[in-house]
């Protein structure tokens, strides 16, 4: 059965990897997805969703234990040279999050083999758009955590070798905000810039005062990481503009320093604002919250995985986002790292990630759900 398992899902994941879908846009993958579980007679729940899937196995009025994967590709072009790269151009399962699909479906296809001695009942959700991190809410308010007692994912990890596994008990990923800030001043010809308020020059001292924020208006210990991604303004070189734009991201992990930012960056601007005589706006966009794993789940998660082979490791915390984050607000779980061993990280045009690892970890997630409930029972 093994080697049969692992063609199947290798198969599948280059089926997926052939035909990438962007956040919201995972019709075909949706479509795919119910067709492998229709195929292995496995239920899928009747839930009100555009994308996604959620599957469920088991029989009773036991406990409910639920997996979640994610399925959506990136917008990036892809530049790795495998025979079955992306025939979507311009998209790319870049994070692998075909290799997560077809990992739950391997756990899937083990649970059902399981189905007569499962101790309650296993949920798998396929998520849409964990890139733009509205999916997972998106299946919350669906309805699909309903009767859930625990949750777990899982995320592969370049950096770590293939049978490497890592987690940590509390924050792991970080929150993630988004913010814009619109600077304006005022038009004025480039010769004469003493008859307008030179927006550019303004926005350039914002830029450099923001990087006195994490440093000047946190603790050390606080891990406040604030980028300035995108500087837009003026479009020609003759003109001063009246307006320009920033666009950045702040990654904290304690919920009461994140809340303390949008203040100090308000502050901050409208004050350097005011002294060039012009004015500042800050947008705030507030992203997924910072993913705490429980530690009771998160120690559960390392003690299965060394049982199946893997080495263990204690991850440090993150500072990227994951929306799995939303699930872990509303009941307890953990979401764990398996190596991929890609020599590109992950978002990269040349991303590519071992299937070496989908096997093994369709069998870490099978056993792990599998323990749950009767750990749950006990
Ligand atoms: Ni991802």
């Amino acid at each position: 059965m093994t080697n049969g398992l692992s063609d199947t899902l290798v198969g599948w994941r280059r089926e997926l990897h052939q035909n990438p879908e962007i956040s919201g846009l995972e019709f075909q993958t949706t479509q795919k997805i119910r067709q492998w579980l229709s195929e292995a007679d496995i239920a899928i729940l009747p839930l009100a969703l555009k994308t996604g899937v959620v599957a469920q196995i088991g029989q009773g009025d036991g406990p409910v234990c639920a997996l979640r994967a994610d399925i959506d590709a990136l917008p990036i072009e892809e530049q790795s040279d495998r025979p079955f790269s992306s025939r979507n151009p311009g998209v790319m399962h870049a994070c692998g999050h075909d290799i997560h699909t077809s990992v739950m479906l391997g756990a899937a296809l083990l649970l059902k083999e399981r189905e007569a001695s499962l101790a309650g009942k296993v949920r798998i959700l396929f998520q849409p758009a964990e890139e733009i991190f509205t999916g997972a809410r998106q299946l919350i308010d669906a309805g699909a955590l309903e009767g859930v007692s625990v949750i777990f994912g899982g995320h592969n990890a370049p950096d770590l070798p293939v049978g490497e596994f890592g987690t940590r008990s509390g924050p792991l990923h970080a929150n993630v905000d988004r913010f814009e800030i619109l600077v304006n001043g005022k038009g004025a010809h480039a010769a004469r810039p003493e008859e307008g308020v030179d927006s550019i020059v303004l926005a350039a001292h914002i830029i450099t005062a923001l990087q006195t924020l994490p440093s000047r208006a946190f603790s050390a210990l606080d891990s406040v990481v604030l980028s300035v991604t995108r500087i837009t303004g003026g479009n020609t070189w003759n003109v001063l503009p009246q307006q320009v734009e920033l666009e950045g991201t702040v990654r904290t992990h304690n919920t009461a320093v994140r809340a303390l930012v949008p203040e100090k960056i308000t502050r901050l601007i409208e004050h350097i604002a005011a002294g060039f005589g012009a004015h500042a706006e800050l947008r705030w966009h507030a992203g997924p919250p910072v993913l705490v794993n429980s530690a009771e789940w998160a120690d559960f998660t390392k003690d299965v995985a060394a049982a199946e082979g893997y080495r263990v490791h204690d991850l440090p915390p993150l500072m990227g986002g994951e929306d799995f984050a939303f699930y872990l607000h509303h009941l307890p779980g953990a979401f764990v790292n398996i190596g991929s061993a890609s020599a590109f990280g992950l978002h990269h045009p040349r991303f590519d990630p071992s299937e070496a690892l989908i096997a093994p970890a369709a069998r870490y997630f099978a056993r792990l759900a599998q323990e749950t409930l009767h750990k749950l029972q006990a």
